[in-house]
């Protein structure tokens, strides 16, 4: 509960910058750290413990579940990390999801384990600590020192916890994270593993919660004036046990970066409680936020107790107003705006759901080049770092709940996730779900979407709410109650039918075209898996861009509509199967090289001067064939030319496209465009190439950050020996870079290449199983290390023999002072001694286990479940080599448990990077290393004159981290 105590002070106006700067409250003297936790993750495919989780007692979590576990041969992994686009493909796999090797029918490849150990000063100890995950596909277990802390599923949803009670302060802590990937949500490819960010945050013991600021502005009328209201709530919560006053003071600061001043209200926050507190204020002559000019304020909310700083947090947040009008359509600060939106799902070649944020603001830009202005988030919340790119760059997103249910817990994921992106200015509607084809038209489904609607409303007053509905002139269920009509498909005489009968109820077209087609392929190809990228409509339900296009462009009322999709995505091969293992939707591929639909978009969608031609003029054998050229455009009419002689000129119609049949002769098909009256404006021309002789390597930036996360993509062709792109060059590339840069992955927007995105490292390791024991019981104390029965040379011939293979141990019994000591030989050889490590792995001991190699001590177990597992590497020698195990039983009886074995791990190592070009192109993200400097791509082929690329990795500050 919050007593209000003091009222609201409003002290600032827009444009005045007041002298706020020297009594600024300072982040610095703020507890909260907000630190990455991405870095040094130890990864291990399969579920090597199944049993790791005990519901029995607290802290009992076995094999990597628990702290004593040695991880050190598992291999390092820095997030975001997908393990699904690692796996081979496989025709017995979901083909849905791209024919990734993982599922049901690959137990072996659906379950992994991540570790990660850090350090607390001992200087944190009455802090907060939060461990928050933003995705993590899917099921996910998580251990902190051996306490299970928090069970999740749900592949979309972030989570988090506080985590304090478990932490050794002063001491080493470690995560371990079980996640199982077998289950899958959606119909499209979704990764496996933590694929988005981790972080781990300190916060006083009063602090605002998380996420818990809100910022928001607010108009009359909601249409932007020169007085804009500015509304903040700050959730705050006391962990102390007594009541707090506690300030909380607000300074905004312009897109200049100039204070516009600050207001703040006192609060008394119960103890061991949590409250609202809001505040407002006026900024005046505000700067607003649109896609064309993404302005963003920032909010810096200071709580202070008794004059000290306790917590501090920098919201970016922007000024502007969204609604819908049954006529107008989509409104944005007040005026009619057209959607031009892509739906996309979150995957890229190379690196799968595992999205660095630098290649999320890759992809914003790349879907800007052709008009894009929206992006729906089908069908799942996004992750954070695209919702900041949205807003620095200027894009409006549809932001979209994975399930629909008004059940607790699927509110309590609306809840989570409208809190975390209701700051966002680019979030500028909500959806409550997408197709609920068994459901939508039930009163149930009313009442559900009322229940998710009417929580939108309570936690957000400014956004407007839809559902992407699959149905046509239907108003039952969903549709009955939704504030916003959503159409997915269906364009035509049912939605003019709708309109006139439901004129209250404004309308978006939340999906529409499914138009495939394939980057360079102009015919469909079924054994390959290829469809053509003209503009035909095919199959069934999929319509031309063109066709869809010119509906809604002409009706306002329709706020324009989402492209399925923007970006090809993994899985949904459609219409082909295998060997297809991808969509062919998008108007980008998976790597974000343009197909022809992306020059039809630019033509309507911008206001550049667009002039494109397809198909490329490569087609040896076809002379004198005819062949379909089209022309995406926005001139007034085009002029075609082939080796210089006029085809015929064309008018062209708002919103449409040209087409000529030209009989093939190599050389030069060209086009001029004209305006209305009558002047050439542009040119183009596609020419017929030679073979390829050389790569090309092209980088999107010329430098990026040495932060270890800035990725640079290049741009991979093969050029003619006049330098011209070659457009039907499939060359294999290999590639190999040097200094401060590592590839993360490689693609081609090939969908039916079943090439590796990633050459991760492979270590062979020999498992030598240990069955053949001789145990007796001995009576000494029991972790005495100076026994001779651990000696590599005791006779144990005379004791009793055991299979610890099949027995399952061999019974102690409960004697004081009374150990069973088992001992084994295991044989090496010089090769073993070579490898990189030695490990001891043990199926445990009833209850408490002291274990030693050849006489030496390599560790000890007290907990009758753990699996320990022991370096041994300077413990051995080639030949004979003995093990020899204490165990002291406690309750009931019990033994040494079977399934010992010594694993010699190998070296690692890597296949060498490669990738066909697709068409004349191909891809490769490379990411930067912390430290500044250079790298040196290197690309080379058979036949083709290689390239070089030089990149620069600038110093800058690392985003806080946990080391
Ligand atoms: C829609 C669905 C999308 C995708 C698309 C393919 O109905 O919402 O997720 O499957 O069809 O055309």
């Amino acid at each position: 509960m919050i007593i209000k105590t003091v009222s609201l002070i409003r002290l600032l106006l827009a444009g005045v910058s007041v002298a706020l700067v020297a009594t600024r409250l300072m982040a610095a003297d703020s507890p909260r750290e907000h630190l990455s936790l991405d870095t040094n993750w130890k990864f291990h495919l399969g579920d090597d413990w199944p049993d790791a989780l005990h519901l029995e007692n607290s802290g009992t979590g076995s094999g990597p579940a628990s702290e004593q576990f040695t991880d050190s041969y598992w291999r390092v992994v820095n997030l975001p990390h997908d393990w699904a686009v690692e796996l081979p493909f496989d025709l017995s796999a979901d083909g849905s999801h791209g024919f990734k090797a993982l599922g049901r029918n690959f137990s072996t490849n659906s379950i992994a384990w991540y570790r990660r150990t850090f350090g607390l000063p001992k200087e944190d100890e009455g802090k907060r600590i939060w461990l928050t995950f933003d995705g993590v596909f899917r099921d996910a277990t998580v251990w902190v020192n051996g306490w299970c802390v928090r069970h999740h599923e749900g592949g979309y949803y972030p989570f988090r916890e506080d985590i304090t009670d478990v932490l050794h302060f002063g001491g080493t802590n470690i995560i371990a994270v079980r996640v199982d990937a077998t289950k899958t949500e959606g119909w499209f490819y979704e990764g496996a593993g933590i694929y988005r960010h981790v972080w781990l945050e300190k916060t006083a013991p009063l602090a605002i919660t998380p996420d818990g600021i809100f910022v928001y502005s607010k108009f009359k009328n909601n249409v932007p004036s020169d007085k804009a209201e500015i509304h903040v709530e700050a959730s705050l919560l006391n962990s102390f046990t007594n009541e707090m006053t506690a300030m909380v003071n607000c300074e905004i600061i312009s897109p200049e970066g100039k204070s516009l001043g600050a207001f703040k209200q006192s609060e008394v926050v119960q103890g061991e409680s949590r409250g609202t507190t809001k505040l407002e204020s006026k900024i005046f002559a505000p700067v607003l936020w649109s896609p064309e000019s993404p302005k963003l304020y920032e909010l810096i909310t200071t709580v202070s107790v008794a004059g000290k700083v306790i917590d501090q947090i920098t919201t970016p947040f922007g000024i502007r107003t969204v609604g819908f009008d049954p006529m107008n359509g989509f409104l944005l600060n007040g005026k009619h705006y057209e959607i031009y939106g892509t739906c996309n799902h979150q995957d890229h070649a190379g690196v799968g759901a595992a999205i660095p944020d630098a290649l999320q603001e890759f992809r914003v830009k790349k879907l800007k080049e052709f008009g894009c202005n929206a992006i729906r988030t089908s069908h799942n919340p996004p992750t954070p770092e695209l919702l900041d790119a949205c807003d620095r760059l200027g894009m409006l997103v549809l932001d979209e709940s994975r399930l629909m249910g008004s059940d607790s817990g699927n509110m309590k994921k609306w809840d989570d996730h409208i809190r975390r992106d209701r700051n966002h200015p680019s979030v500028a509607f909500w959806s409550i779900a997408n197709e609920q084809f068994m459901v939508q038209d039930t009163p149930q489904a009313a009442n559900v979407a009322r229940t998710m609607q009417d929580y939108v409303k309570q936690l957000d007053p400014t956004r407007p709410v839809t559902y992407a509905s699959p149905e046509d002139n239907v108003f039952r269920g969903i549709n009955s109650v939704i504030e916003v009509r959503g159409w997915n498909y269906h364009y035509g005489p049912d939605m003019d039918r709708y309109h006139a009968e439901h004129p209250d109820q404004p309308n978006v077209g939340t999906e529409q075209a499914s138009v495939v087609g394939d980057r360079g392929i102009y015919a469909n190809d079924q054994e390959h898996g290829y469809v053509s990228a003209y503009d035909v409509a095919w199959p069934g339900w999929t319509t031309t861009a063109e066709s869809w296009w010119s509906f809604f462009a002409v009706r306002p009322w329709l706020s324009g509509a989402f492209v399925w999709t923007g970006f090809d995505y993994r899985g949904e091969p459609t219409p082909y199967w295998w060997p297809c293992v991808n969509s062919h939707y998008g108007i980008l591929d998976t790597c974000g090289f343009p197909k022809d639909a992306f020059y039809y978009y630019k033509s309507w969608w911008t206001t550049n001067t667009v002039l494109h031609l397809l198909p490329h003029w490569n087609w040896p054998g076809n002379k004198g064939q005819e062949i379909l050229v089209e022309a995406f455009s926005n001139c007034k009419q085009v002029e075609l030319f082939l080796n210089g002689a006029s085809l015929g000129k064309q008018g062209m119609k708002p919103n449409s496209k040209l087409s000529w049949r030209v009989k093939y002769a190599p050389g030069t098909l060209s086009a001029k465009g004209f305006d209305d009256a009558g002047n050439v404006i542009t040119e183009t021309k596609v020419v017929t190439t030679g073979d390829a002789t050389q790569i090309q390597l092209t980088p999107d930036r010329n430098t990026i950050k040495a932060d270890g996360e800035d990725v640079a993509v290049f741009t991979v062709t093969a050029l003619d020996a006049q330098g011209r792109v070659v457009p039907v060059s499939q060359n294999k590339i290999h590639f190999s870079i040097e200094g401060m840069g590592n590839i993360l992955g490689v693609g081609n927007g090939d969908p039916s290449c079943h090439e590796p995105d990633t050459f991760i490292p492979s270590v062979p390791t020999r498992d030598i199983a240990v069955d053949d024991w001789r145990w007796r019981l001995a009576k000494f104390p029991k972790d005495s290390s100076a026994v001779p029965e651990y000696a590599n040379d005791f006779d144990d011939s005379a004791w009793n023999t055991l299979d610890a293979k099949t027995s399952g141990g061999e019974p102690t019994i409960k004697t004081e002072n009374t150990m069973a000591i088992y001992r084994a030989h295991f044989t090496l050889t010089d090769e073993d001694l070579n490898g990189s490590g030695a490990q001891a792995c043990f199926g445990g001991a009833d209850d408490e286990g002291w274990y030693f190699v050849n006489g030496q001590f390599v560790g000890e177990s007290h907990d009758w479940q753990a699996q320990p597992i022991f370096d041994i590497k300077k413990f051995i020698h080639a030949g004979d080599n003995v093990i020899a195990v204490g165990v002291n039983n406690i309750a009931y009886q019990g033994g040494l448990n079977p399934n010992v074995t010594v694993k010699i791990v190998g070296h690692a190592t890597t296949a060498p990077w490669s990738r066909s070009l697709f068409n004349g192109l191909a891809q490769v993200i490379v990411q930067s290393t912390r430290d500044a400097g250079e790298f040196k791509l290197k690309a080379s082929s058979d036949g083709l004159e290689p390239a070089t690329a030089m990149e620069q990795t600038l110093p800058c500050t690392p985003r806080p981290s946990v080391p």
